[in-house]
């Protein structure tokens, strides 16, 4: 399968394509703790056998239906406090590349999952290295669905074709979220962070709705309204008790 990215300045122009990995994410530490790295190298494979997920979950994407791939970017310009604008450049890059591709609108879950309708499309894990104290690389790990049929055990995961009713070239999806992701790192790297956290919020799933929510190990929910997001990227939410931030563990979405 060739891929390209005529439509983008640095993202992808070294591109890496690997039949089998463990995982890209894996892939790209290394190199990068093997000696200097192009910005936006991109290693892509067919197929990953230790694919990883946010919080410690697997990745699981059947071999050459989808897209699973991940982004070497110098962030050694974002303060780690800020961290999390990197996290919602990179997912609204997903969403503006994955999106129009469907009809019906898709949307950001919190904190960066791609979301159709009720399903989940894609995800995105992030992984820095540091020096020092300091950023100096991100390693953006990028999984899409976009040929897959069936997700047995994943009774909230989707495709694009599941969605749109017909498959989709690879090629073509990854040269538009390579393109998505690209404009939005170059205005986090602008400077531009009140704009690109208020285009964030603007695509968050239940923004400003009041919506059920669970906490863990809980049976009952509890109706609450996402009013932002921390520094931290913590999810702000207005309850019946006032307003709470809640980590990725601590709190969940009831569909
Ligand atoms: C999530 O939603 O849990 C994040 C999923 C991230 C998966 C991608 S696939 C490419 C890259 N390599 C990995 O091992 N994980 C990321």
């Amino acid at each position: 399968m060739q891929f390209s990215t005529n439509n983008t300045l640095f993202i992808g122009k070294n591109l890496i394509t690997l039949k089998q990995v463990d995982s890209t994410n894996n892939y790209a530490k290394l190199l990068t703790n093997s000696g200097p790295v192009p910005e936006g190298t991109v290693i892509l494979a067919e197929e990953q056998y230790g694919g990883r997920g946010q919080a410690g979950n697997s990745w699981q994407s059947d071999p050459a239906k989808n897209l699973t791939f991940s982004i070497i970017l110098a962030c050694d310009f974002l303060p780690p406090s800020d961290q999390f604008f990197l996290s919602m450049a990179v997912s609204l890059g997903m969403l503006e590349g994955a999106g129009p591709l469907l009809k019906d609108n898709c949307c950001i879950k919190w904190p960066n999952d791609i979301y159709s309708g009720r399903k989940k499309l894609g995800g995105l894990l992030i992984e820095n290295i540091l020096s020092g104290s300091r950023l100096k690389t991100s390693i953006a790990g990028i999984g899409i669905n976009v040929n897959q049929d069936h997700f047995p055990d994943l009774p909230r995961a989707t495709s694009l074709k599941k969605e749109a009713g017909r498959g989709f070239s690879l090629d073509r999806v990854f040269t538009a979220l390579c393109a998505g992701i690209e404009a939005r790192f170059l205005q986090l790297k602008g400077g531009a962070r009140g704009a690109l956290k208020e285009d964030y919020l603007r695509h968050l799933l239940g923004y400003r709705q009041r919506r059920q929510f669970r906490l863990p190990f809980s049976a009952s929910a509890f109706e609450g309204i996402i009013t932002g997001i921390t520094p931290e990227g913590r999810l702000l939410v207005e309850t019946a008790d006032g307003q709470k931030a809640f980590d990725k563990k601590e709190i969940s979405f009831v569909f």
